[in-house]
């Protein structure tokens, strides 16, 4: 027998300071989330329609759901409801120019001699950052894929990794990339209004569910770091234990990108200095970098 859930109309679910906190301590315990209490009928209007979809009618109810074992996906249901995944291709296109102009140079020289290169873009929602990084990359350094260098992708929600890794976008989502770089690496597909990023790309790319608040299953260092418009959902102790861990897991010279309303505060500024618009060198200091490694 088929079950649909009925109507829930806005108000009709009781939302109360108690039921908000205990969600605000799920949300930053898991995954790092700072919710501020002006963020109470935001969070309400976007969570009633995840409660309304599991046909549960009460807050209290719902986080207890979330915390039973085999709910993950549920508390991925929440991540999106309480984040957002908006993106672009070039996003910040300052960026981009830092990469073209200070970093991709030592890439392919390091490259050429045999290093391992790797960029990751940490948080990549739907995928634009990691294809501009690849597009950006290749156009430089044509030959890249027959080198040790690589792209990690990561993003906590495992819906919008998926769609990454597919790379289809409509004509409106791939706007912002030059028609030179279009003709180059996007293919119309026969859907109406779609095209896919081509396949040299994505190999350059390798997309996988991180939640950066969490225990990360690699120990390599990276060349640049783009972590942009994702910790400015953290507290201030969560954002700043982020930004020392990436500045751990940058190489000596490496370059951390965030975002435009972001800023690095806390430990890691004793070894990143600003090289541009919110996009910091980390600076080579050995023993530094080995206290950090050991913590
Ligand atoms: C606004 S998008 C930013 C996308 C891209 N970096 C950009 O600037 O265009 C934020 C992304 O961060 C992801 N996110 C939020 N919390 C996260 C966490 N704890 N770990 C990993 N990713 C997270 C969301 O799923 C979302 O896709």
């Amino acid at each position: 027998m088929n079950f649909s859930p009925p109507e829930i109309k806005q108000g009709e679910i009781p939302f109360s300071d108690d039921d908000f906190r205990s969600l605000a301590n799920l949300a930053k315990l898991q995954f790092g989330l700072n919710l501020a209490e002006s963020k109470k009928p935001l969070v309400y209007s976007r969570l009633s329609k995840r409660l309304k979809a599991r046909g549960v009618f009460s807050f209290p109810e719902y986080i207890s759901l979330l915390v039973k074992p085999g709910e993950e996906n549920e508390k991925f249901e929440l991540i999106s409801a309480l984040t957002t995944n908006v993106t672009s291709f070039f996003r910040e296109i300052h960026h981009f120019k830092t990469l073209e102009e200070e970093i991709i140079p030592d890439i392919i020289e390091n490259a050429k001699n045999g290093r391992r290169v790797r960029l990751w873009s940490a948080g990549c929602s739907a995928g634009p950052e990691p294809y501009s990084l690849a597009m950006t990359l290749l156009k430089a350094f044509p030959e890249a894929k027959e080198y040790d260098v690589r792209i990690l992708a990561t993003d906590i929600d495992p819906k919008i990794i998926e769609r990454a890794r597919i790379g289809r976008y409509t004509a409106e989502e791939i706007d912002g990339i030059s028609p030179d770089f279009r003709s180059k690496w996007i293919n119309k597909i026969a859907e109406k209004n779609s095209f896919e990023v081509s396949s040299n790309l994505k190999k350059l790319i390798t997309f996988n569910e991180l939640n950066l608040v969490s225990e990360w299953p690699f120990s390599g260092s990276f060349d640049a770091i783009f972590c942009r418009n994702v910790a400015i959902y953290f507290d201030q102790e969560t954002q700043q234990k982020l930004w020392q861990k990436f500045c751990n897991h940058l190489t000596s010279n490496g370059v951390l990108f965030i975002g435009h309303s972001e800023r690095v505060t806390g430990s890691a500024t004793r070894q990143l200095e600003g090289i541009g618009i919110t996009s910091y060198r980390k600076v080579s200091n050995s023993a530094e970098d080995c206290k950090n490694r050991r913590e």
